[in-house]
This record gives structure tokens, sequence and C-alpha cells, in this order.
């Protein structure tokens, strides 16, 4: 059957108005990290800061909470903290010509002269083969989308790319647009550059950056972007275990369209950070979001999440703010607007820990909150500090700073009977006197920041609508901690609509 995608769109807000009716219960739904009403979402598309609003779209899936029928959601805010759910913005519709049966996958945003202007991959099928191509789709209210008629923009890969050619992030740099674009070719992951003067006829320029090996087969969601005179690009790779989030730090040579990077860092090292992409709002700010789940091919993935019982699937990470450290390296802190959810006076903590006893930290018995400790091990030899998030009664996540390794470490063995696996990730102040962590926890979504925010490590805990404390707890000797924590305040549903 042929759909307009005004059709398809209505068809999917019905869809997803069954699922919000049929499931009432939120029990694990994270509070002020976005998630979609119901359905499933991976990664976040689209970013932009548009006409005094952020804007968000996403992944989307309005039919059921596993992945199927992309689609792209639509959300928009003026703090990054309150989101208003908008129309869905694009439908896979144009079924026709065939460019895009199989889904309207990833792309980004920008601004053409008013013109708010949506750049996706169009997926279809032709004899068995999977098409992907680049699509734009254009819109004057920045609330309802055209399909450019001239789609698909660019049609297939080029020689140096392969059938995976997907995800275009589009930036505007002396009047000419660029576009990145993930591929894969020879089992490598790869970065393409074209150009173009309006965003319509797409000229490739060549390889921006590729893979020998240690960065995977396939680069998907590639992001481009200056910071302080130097260069970033980021990407997810497939089928590099650990590395979800990469990030490379170099120059850029327009003159050649090449890219080199000295430095290479994790832009988040835990279980569920994919996909992430990054804007450029009014005050300056490079702010990165990505998707707070993982993907099946993932070893520790072991199908859909106990969310969907719930009918929804996903979240996606609190925005972070990008910034380059001096050795080339980058940080990333949370926006600052988070602190508009602290509710009441901060619980302290200022106590002395002797080896082995549990310490009880401040936010014992909270679904949402931030904590923020600073543990002195220099009065004697403690190698090992544990932190466990009681999320639910009887299970626990750990956080353990492994000092004699100086490593960080995420496990959830015994977090919420679902979650598996322990991530671990160098721990850059091991060696000093005062460790700090900046903990938060959003009730299925732990996020835990440490070497002055050069180092995140973040994940899903599924353990329900109940908390009963955390600790801390020494080995090895004893220590000093100090600190505190917020209760952050859940977000008026009638604004989310996330009941
Ligand atoms: C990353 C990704 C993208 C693709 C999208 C499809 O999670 O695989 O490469 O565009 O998801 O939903």
């Amino acid at each position: 059957m042929l759909l307009t995608h005004e059709q398809a769109i209505l068809n999917a807000e019905r869809a997803l108005n069954k699922l919000v009716k049929k499931h009432t219960r939120a029990g694990y739904k994270p509070q002020w990290h976005f998630s979609a009403k119901r359905g499933w979402i991976n990664d976040p598309n689209g970013l932009i800061f548009f006409k005094g609003y952020y804007h968000l779209f996403y992944q989307f899936n309005p039919y059921k909470p596993i992945w199927g029928a992309m689609h792209w959601g639509h959300a928009i805010s003026r703090d990054l903290i309150n989101w208003e759910h908008l129309p869905i913005a694009l439908a896979p519709s144009e079924v026709y010509d065939n460019y895009e049966k199989g889904g309207c996958f990833s792309g980004c945003a920008v601004d053409d002269n008013g013109i708010l202007t949506l750049l996706y991959t169009g997926v279809a099928y032709n004899q068995g083969k999977i098409v992907q191509s680049q699509c734009l789709a254009l819109s004057e209210d920045g609330i309802h989308f055209e399909k450019y008629e001239g789609n698909p923009v660019i049609a297939g890969p080029p020689e140096s790319g392969s059938d995976a050619f997907r995800d275009p992030k589009v930036w505007l740099h002396e009047n000419i647009w660029y576009m990145v674009i993930g591929t894969s070719k020879d089992g490598l992951g790869k970065a393409l550059l074209y150009k173009s003067l309006d965003l319509k006829k797409w000229e490739y320029i060549n390889v921006l950056c590729e893979s020998r090996g240690e960065f995977g087969s396939m680069w998907e969601c590639p992001d481009f972007f200056e910071l302080n005179g130097k260069h970033v690009l980021t990407f997810s790779p497939v089928g590099v275990g650990y590395r979800k989030a990469v990030y490379l730090v170099g120059d850029m040579d327009y003159k050649t369209g090449r890219f080199h990077y000295q430095s290479i860092g994790e832009i988040d090292w835990g279980f569920d950070y994919y996909a992430p992409q990054t804007m450029l709002d009014n005050k300056g700010r490079r702010i990165i979001i990505a998707w707070a789940n993982s993907c099946d091919w993932m070893p520790w993935w072991k199908g859909y999440s106990p969310a969907i019982s719930e009918g929804w699937c996903g979240s996606l990470s609190f925005p972070r703010e990008v910034k380059l450290c001096t050795d080339g390296k980058l940080q990333f802190i949370p926006v600052e607007e988070y602190k508009l959810l602290r509710v009441g006076h901060s619980k302290k903590v200022k106590a002395k820990v002797y080896g082995e006893t549990e310490v009880s930290l401040p936010a014992s018995g909270e679904l949402c909150f931030e904590m923020f400790l600073e543990v002195d091990v220099s009065i004697s030899k403690a190698n090992k500090i544990e932190i466990g998030l009681k999320v639910a009664s009887s299970k626990k996540t750990l956080v353990i700073c492994d000092l004699g390794k100086a490593d960080l470490i995420l496990n959830r063995n015994n977090s919420d009977g679902w979650s598996t696996g322990e991530n671990r990730c160098p721990l850059e102040v091991s060696s000093e006197k005062i460790i700090r962590l900046h903990i938060f926890v959003d009730r299925s979504y732990i996020e835990i920041y440490t070497d002055n925010y050069r180092t995140v490590i973040s994940g899903n805990v599924y353990a329900g609508d109940c908390a009963t404390g955390s600790y801390l707890k020494v080995y090895g000797g004893d220590a000093y901690i100090e600190g505190f924590s917020y209760i952050l305040k859940p977000i008026p549903h009638s604004r989310l609509a996330q009941t």
C-alpha cells in the first residue's frame, strides 16, 4: 500500500497512543534522562539549537518496544531538562520509489536560512540487497517535515565505501556544507567526506579518517566538529568489544579533506552509551547526547530489557558539555542545568572510614540523586574503594576504585538479576591523595564521572522502583570521606507525558 508521509505519521501516532494506553506502569523509567512516551528508541538524531529551542530527534519505533520500522521521534526543550514531546517528524513512507521502505535511519539537522533541514539515511531493500542512501526533509515551522522530492540526494556509496553507508552529519565551513558518513570497506570502519553548496547536490571528497583495525569494521554515527582550534571526530565502532563511543582529537586539512589525529579516548567506558551526537548551542557549548542502552551484538546484552514489560525500551544519556584539555583529552561535564532538579538542602557526609566497615552514604534510599564524594586515601595504604549502590532491596551495583591496578570498575553482576558484567577502565587519579567521584542515579541509569570529568562510565540497572541505600567501604587501610548528595526531582509527568 502506498502511504503519504502524513498518513504514515498519523498511523504511527495512533499506534503510539495505543501503547501509551495499554501500559500504565513506568517503574523502570528514568525521570530526567529523556525517554519516549512508549515504544523503542535508539540513537539521538538531529540535535540542534533552533529558534530558541533545543530540538532532539531520535530513532523511534512507535509500534513496539523493540527495534524495527525506524521513525524519527521529536521533542523540544528550552533548558535540556524539561522536554515537550512533538509529533513524530519522519516516518518511512516513500515505498513507491523504494528508497526508505526499511526505515529512516540516523542523521542530523541543520538550519538552512531558517528552514529546519533533516539529513537522514533512507534504507531500502532491492532484490535482497540493502540499499542505504542519504535523504533530505524540510520544515518551515520546525514541527512538520516534508521529504524533498529529489530524494535521495546521495543514492549510494562511492568506491571507498560499501552497502553499509549511513548516518550523515553535516556542518557549514566557510559557506560550504560538509558531510561525514559512516561506512565499512574490506572489514575496516571509515568516515567519508562530502561537500555541497545547497545540501541537495553532493560531491564526494575522500576518506576523512579510517580504522586500521583498532577501531572496528564499521563506523556508526560519526560526528565531526571544531573545539578550541582543534577538530574532534567521534563515532561508534562496530565489533570492538568494550569500545562503543570513541573520540579522536587532531587537525583538519580542508585542502586535502584529511583529518589527522593526535589523541584517542573513550567518550564513556560504560555498558550503555552508544551512537552519540553533538550540537553547538547558543551559549557556545558543544553538547553531546547518546543512546543510553547497548546493542544486541554486545556480549552482555541478553535480549530486550525488562522495561519492555512497561511498553518502552531505551533512553538517552544526560546532555554533557564537551571540553578540550591542554593534553588533547576531552572532558564530559553534565550540563549545569541539572542543578535545577536539586531538591532541598544537600545531605552531607564527613567521616573516617575504618577498613572494611560500611559507611552509609547520604543518598540512601533514593531512586534519583546525585552524589559527590572525595575520598582521602593518604592516611593509610587503602588500595580499594568500594561503593555499593543498593538500588533494589538485596541487590547492589558496585562502583570500585581499584587503586592498586589503577582501574575504575562498574560491576552489575548482582544488580537486578538481568544485567550482567563488569566494566573496567583506567583511573588516572589512582595515585593521588584524593579520589573524587560524581555519581548520578536516575532509576535505571547510573553514571559515574571521575578524573576531573575525563573518565565516565555508565550503564543501565533495571532494579525497579525501590531503593534501600548506598554505602562506601575501603580495603587495605582507612580513609576520610567527605561529600554531599541531592535528591534530583522527577520532572512533572504532564510535561513529559511519561507515565
Ligand atoms: C546505530 C545505528 C545506526 C543506524 C541506526 C538504525 O545504533 O545502527 O548506524 O542508522 O542505528 O536504527
